[in-house]
């Protein structure tokens, strides 16, 4: 059967169109930062799959019938039904993004000194474990780092590193674990059920908390009923139920597969920890029926949760990270293998091999990519690299991977299309491509703040 895609254009939205000259003047102006280039100076905008996607006609339907009573609306009991749904936890709490999400949890969870294992802490949350004094360290599966393995799973943990951490003399430092799914820092790659089920047996007798970063719940569940025989004949719902009933606490952002532009929950079982939880939620979000969300955002976030496990919205989304990643892959243009959902990671180092890690050649690939085509994408060595106080790079990253993020139903097949051309005429002339060096280098996020010059 030829694919076809199960939704239509309701609503368009014009994107700008600009020349060369403008965009080589922009990227000057941004300090060759994708995080400062202004949108209207932006064709294809693939920084984020994040708050970045398109709602339907549905979602916003039920919007105009929000809510908006400061406690207890009736948009509140929608969207706290809509995540009771999935998840088996007593306790839900709404906030307005992800990382509020960790920083409460978190906040109730670890002190100075402890320890946050992970299979990979997302940037924020690796922010939200360091700035309570912890220490935030990734075990992820050893598959992760052969670029072009194609093992299903290779978003797992490492239960047997964890579990050695765990018997060894930092074990009692050891004050939760966090396992993300899908491991965005590695690539989409998903977390398989067997591993989820390992490591809660493993952090339940070691009594540490298992939470879940489940922003790509319903990605994660997709590909565990395509990779998993198991699970082949699940529907994404059941998957994405059974994996929650693994976790004691959940963070997720709902920017994600929540099909919102903001949102999030926690949730937990234990109402100890729920109460301390919902008053640093009073505190800093809002009340606990709305968290500093409008009733206008519960109602399209209910209806959303509805629709992100649909399966045909779900295979679609994988026939066009796949076609992109085929398109690259006949342009002799290496990406992470196997492709996931929620992007497309391109290998920056083989593409230019004129340019060491110094010169920060994903870095280097993304402003080619804004400068050659209006293409806006990011680059993930520099959060995982670290510098002296020159400046000069001391541990390179394990991976140059340029993340070809996909918002969720706004771009068509053409658009793709264009991306992959643009990135196959810069493959034509690799030599062309500068490397790059920080002149301003923040210890903390990085990525997100620092500025570059083409050497
Ligand atoms: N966890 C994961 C796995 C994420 O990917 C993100 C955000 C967060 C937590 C934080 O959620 O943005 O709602 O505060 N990821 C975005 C991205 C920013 O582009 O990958 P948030």
């Amino acid at each position: 059967m030829p694919h076809l895609r199960p939704f239509v254009s309701a609503v368009v939205r014009p994107i700008p169109i600009t020349t060369r000259d403008e965009r080589i003047a922009e990227l000057d102006r941004a300090g060759h930062n994708p995080f400062n280039i202004r949108g209207e100076k932006v064709s294809i905008d693939l920084l984020s799959d994040s708050g970045t996607g398109a709602v339907s006609t549905d979602q916003q339907a039920w919007a105009q019938r929000a809510d908006e009573r400061y406690a207890g609306a009736d948009s509140w009991y929608r969207f706290r039904d809509a995540v009771r749904d999935l998840v088996p936890h007593e306790h839900v709490l709404p906030v307005h993004q992800g990382r509020a999400a960790e920083r409460v949890l978190f906040g109730c969870l670890l002190g100075p000194g402890d320890i946050s294992l992970s299979n990979m802490h997302f940037d924020t949350t690796r922010a939200n474990v360091e700035r309570l004094g912890a220490e935030a360290r990734d075990l992820p599966s050893p598959e992760l780092f052969d670029l072009s393995s194609p093992a299903p799973f290779k978003g797992d943990i490492d239960v047997e590193a964890v579990q050695a951490v765990l018997d060894g003399p930092e074990g009692p430092r050891v004050k939760q674990i966090v396992v993300t799914i899908t491991n965005n820092g590695g690539g989409g790659q998903p977390v398989s059920m067997a591993n989820l089920e390992r490591i809660s047996a493993v952090a339940r007798e070691h009594r540490v908390p298992l939470v879940l970063d489940a922003a790509r719940f319903a990605e994660n569940a997709w590909l565990v009923t395509r990779r998993d025989p198991g699970y082949q004949d699940w529907s994404p719902r059941a998957v994405a139920r059974k994996a929650f009933e693994f976790a004691d606490a959940v963070v997720a952002s709902l920017k994600k597969d929540g099909l919102s532009h903001e949102g999030a929950f926690i949730a937990v079982h234990d109402p100890e920890l729920a109460d301390r939880c919902e008053a640093d939620v009073i505190a800093t979000e809002g009340f606990r029926t709305y968290g500093g969300l409008t009733g206008h955002t519960l109602e399209q976030l209910a209806q959303g949760l509805r629709e992100v496990l649909d399966p045909h919205y779900l295979a679609d989304r994988e026939h066009e990270a796949a076609s992109l990643a085929e398109r690259l892959q006949a342009a002799g243009i290496e990406t992470l293998r196997p492709t996931g959902l929620h992007a497309v990671y391109v290998n920056a180092s083989p593409l230019l091999p004129h340019l060491q890690p110094k010169h920060l050649p994903d870095h280097a690939l993304t402003c080619a990519l804004y400068r050659e085509g209006g293409v806006r994408a990011a680059g993930g060595g520099l959060f995982l690299s670290t510098f002296d106080e020159n400046n000069e790079m001391v541990t390179p990253p394990p991976f140059e991977l340029v993340r070809l993020a996909l918002p969720r139903r706004v771009y068509d097949h053409s658009h793709m299309e264009y991306v992959a051309d643009v990135l196959a005429e810069i493959a034509k002339n690799p030599e062309r491509v500068p490397g790059y060096r920080l002149t301003h280098n923040p210890a903390v996020l990085r990525h997100f703040r620092c500025r570059a010059e083409p050497i």
